[in-house]
């Protein structure tokens, strides 16, 4: 008996590149975050541990930056996406913005966690972040004054890993989207997709080489609308 063909098993992990033109900056252009900060000064724990007014000032600054951003047609696209596509969609974010929250996506994994969120250093309790947040902010479960970004920083494990793991080798189309590929455990999703035998496609500005052949080069929010009405016109009415 020929087996059916299995559902299509979409993948999308998205990067800072697809919340660019939403005004949001990326981290590795040359205006990018990093090229303004140092990172071993905001986004590690011991930055936290060394100073942590001056990280919560960095994330401070970004979440006040996320609120008065809008989501791009990109967002639109991917929340559009989820909607319409007849097989499993999944969407994993590096971003730690909440741009494809409000553009419609849910069951987002954030595997970066997000700026929207406190977390206490002491009892690991979340809650909703406040806008602006300080180090004596005390935690509403333990009362500790150990409130941080709810972020994952350099050195720290990334969030929802093994069900990552999982969609990764189950994919079968895997595509990445306004990432540079040069963090891992993020970067090393696109191998072990194609090691599974997905399909990988990537949306950025310029090819990342990597393990992406094919691609749609050029800015995510005239790219991912395209590649998305492609996709859907594809998947046939049946
Ligand atoms: N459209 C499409 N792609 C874009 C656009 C755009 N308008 N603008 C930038 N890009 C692409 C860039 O070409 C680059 O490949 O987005 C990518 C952004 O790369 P990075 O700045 O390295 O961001 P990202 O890949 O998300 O970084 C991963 O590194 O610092 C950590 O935790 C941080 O989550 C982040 C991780």
């Amino acid at each position: 008996m020929i087996a059916a063909p299995a559902a299509p098993a979409l993948v999308v992990l998205t990067g800072a590149g697809i919340s660019a033109e939403s005004g949001l900056g990326t981290f590795r252009s040359s205006d990018g975050l990093w090229a303004k900060y140092d990172l071993r000064k905001v986004a590690t724990p011991e930055a936290f541990a060394r100073d942590p007014q001056m990280v919560h000032d960095f994330y401070n600054l970004r979440r006040r930056a996320c609120l008065d951003a809008e989501p791009n047609a990109a967002h639109l696209a991917l929340a559009r996406l989820q909607r319409d596509w007849k097989g499993s969609f999944h969407l994993i974010t590096q971003n730690v913005d909440d741009l494809h929250e409000r553009a419609g996506n849910t069951d987002i994994l954030h595997m970066h966690g997000s700026l929207l969120t406190a977390r206490c250093a002491l009892c690991g309790h979340r809650w909703p972040a406040p806008e602006v947040m300080a180090p004596t902010d005390p935690c509403p479960h333990c009362a500790g004054p150990a409130t941080r970004p709810d972020v994952v920083w350099f050195g720290e494990e990334p969030y929802h890993m093994e069900q990552i793991g999982e969609l990764a080798r189950a994919a079968t189309l895997f595509v990445v989207i306004g990432s540079s590929g040069q963090v891992y455990p993020a970067a090393g999703l696109g191998g072990i997709a194609r090691r599974n035998g997905a399909r990988l496609l990537e949306i950025n500005l310029m090819r990342t080489g990597k393990p992406f052949r094919a691609g749609f080069y050029g800015p995510a929010t005239e790219m991912v609308p395209r590649w998305v009405d492609e996709l859907l016109a594809g998947q046939g009415a049946g």
